[in-house]
């Protein structure tokens, strides 16, 4: 009957309501996706196929011996040793998902350009064929033998491959967030790609499925990870394990292992300044406006309830965040409370200052008041709740470059840095055709 007529499909939704006009957007959806994993799958296939030669990577993937540039010893700088070190320029970036860490691409690409970095990117989409583990022949323009520098874009970690990829003295850096708040942001942006979510009733999905997440939960159905230990999953580990299983304690061991710099959202500023530390960078490359933040009214606050509800739901995360909230402050206490109070400031006042340079108004604004379509950020699914940036009209010469830069959202970043996303593009004109 229904003979896979879309607009059979549409008038049935005029008739019947919003159900099922949502019921045919999932199928919609549903094909289009299925057709991107076939069509994915057969361009990828070549490439799994092909066997890498084992070339050893590299040292260091530094243009220059790392005294050339050494770090300027300003007097606004902290540093009262008045040591010189070169900043740390080979860096993994774990991108965890819904953690502030579009935020942190942007730092890192304008880190990257500063100092000529080559990126490791991926081909014709903005992440690794997420949620695949990590190969390095998903990279762009990749042979054996070259030199990366940086790799940020959304992957499943895969330790080995990795290591294949980049030179041995990369900093591994990461940033988590509370898991309540994650799985919070996670339903509300990635719930509709789960097709389990579509038969919970009601308007508060999330509250319902945290009544009962046994029941509506399939460990096997579509996109699940979104819902579940989404963290953990996103290092490469098995998210439904038990929390006794002994395979949790070896896969936070394996991070806590693997992992120089864990950030936490909630202490972002801390993070940067720790980062600051750690790789020897100044003040000036922690510089950032807070990119794809959702609309206020679109941020639930958690009920105490939900969300312990949400924390036992998600015990592994919950387990891994407290482990690292731990060593977090062991280390800001290491680098001293007050000079990061101190710091911290320093840094915020910066933030400050560019805001009043670079953008209109001084906040941000919902996506329907952004004038330029480059500073329009990719929305989630059924909903324009990302808010944005309209850049100032007159800014001077002399930080013109620079704010354009801290606001441009990533996907129009990356394409600026040579990444071609033709698949993440498509996707993007089929959602506006079907007006997701
Ligand atoms: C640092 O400050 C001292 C005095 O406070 C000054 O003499 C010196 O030139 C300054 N150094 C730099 C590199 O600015
Ligand atoms: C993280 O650690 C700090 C300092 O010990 C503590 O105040 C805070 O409550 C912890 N956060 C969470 C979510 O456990």
């Amino acid at each position: 009957m229904y003979e896979g007529n879309p607009r059979h499909c549409w008038t049935m939704a005029g008739k019947q309501g919003r159900q099922w006009r949502s019921m045919c957007k999932g199928l919609v959806l549903g094909t289009f996706l299925t057709s991107c994993m076939i069509l994915l799958y057969c361009l990828s296939t070549p490439q799994i196929h092909l066997s890498l030669p084992e070339v050893p990577v590299p040292y260091s993937c530094a243009h220059r011996p790392s005294q050339l540039h050494p770090k300027p010893t300003t007097n606004s700088s902290h540093q009262t040793h008045g040591q010189t070190c070169a900043p740390k320029v080979d860096i993994m970036f774990m991108k965890t998902h819904k953690t502030a860490s579009s935020t942190f691409l942007n730092i890192l690409f304008r880190f990257g350009e500063k100092h000529r970095l080559k990126f490791a990117f991926p081909d014709s989409r903005n992440d690794f064929f997420y949620p695949s583990l990590f190969e390095r022949s998903q990279v762009k323009d990749y042979r054996p033998g070259m030199c990366f520098n940086i790799i940020c874009n959304h992957m499943r970690f895969n330790a080995p491959e990795v290591a294949k990829l980049l030179p041995v003295d990369t900093s591994y850096i990461t940033i988590l967030r509370d898991p309540a708040e994650l799985f919070e942001s996670s339903f509300h942006y990635f719930g509709r790609l789960v097709p389990f979510t579509w038969k919970i009733p009601g308007d508060d999905k999330l509250t319902e499925f945290l009544h009962d997440p046994h029941y509506y939960f399939d460990p096997e159905g579509f996109n699940s990870f979104y819902l579940k230990n989404l963290l953990f999953f996103d290092f490469g580990q098995d998210n439904t394990l038990e929390l006794d299983d002994p395979r949790v304690e070896e896969g936070i061991k394996f991070i806590i292992d693997r992992f120089q710099l864990v950030m936490l959202v909630e202490y972002f500023e801390e993070s940067l300044i720790l980062l600051k530390d750690a790789l020897c960078w100044e003040m000036d490359d922690l510089l950032f406006f807070k990119l794809n933040a959702r609309k206020g009214s679109t941020v639930s606050k958690l009920t105490p309830e939900l969300r312990a509800r949400a924390l036992k739901w998600n015990a592994i995360d919950w387990k891994l965040y407290q482990h690292f909230n731990q060593t977090f402050w062991k280390k800001v206490d290491a680098y001293g409370r007050q000079r990061m109070a101190e710091d911290v400031a320093e840094l915020r006042r910066r933030n400050e200052e560019m805001t009043s340079i670079c953008i209109e108004g001084g906040r941000a604004v919902e996506a329907g008041s952004i004038q330029e379509t480059a500073m329009q950020p990719w929305q989630p699914i059924g909903e324009k709740s990302i808010m944005g940036y309209n850049l100032k009209k007159n800014v001077d010469k002399a930080h013109r470059k620079l704010c354009r830069k801290m606001l441009m959202p990533e996907l129009q970043y990356l394409t600026e840095l040579g990444v071609n996303l033709w698949i993440t593009k498509l996707w993007g004109h089929v959602r506006d055709i079907i007006n997701w």
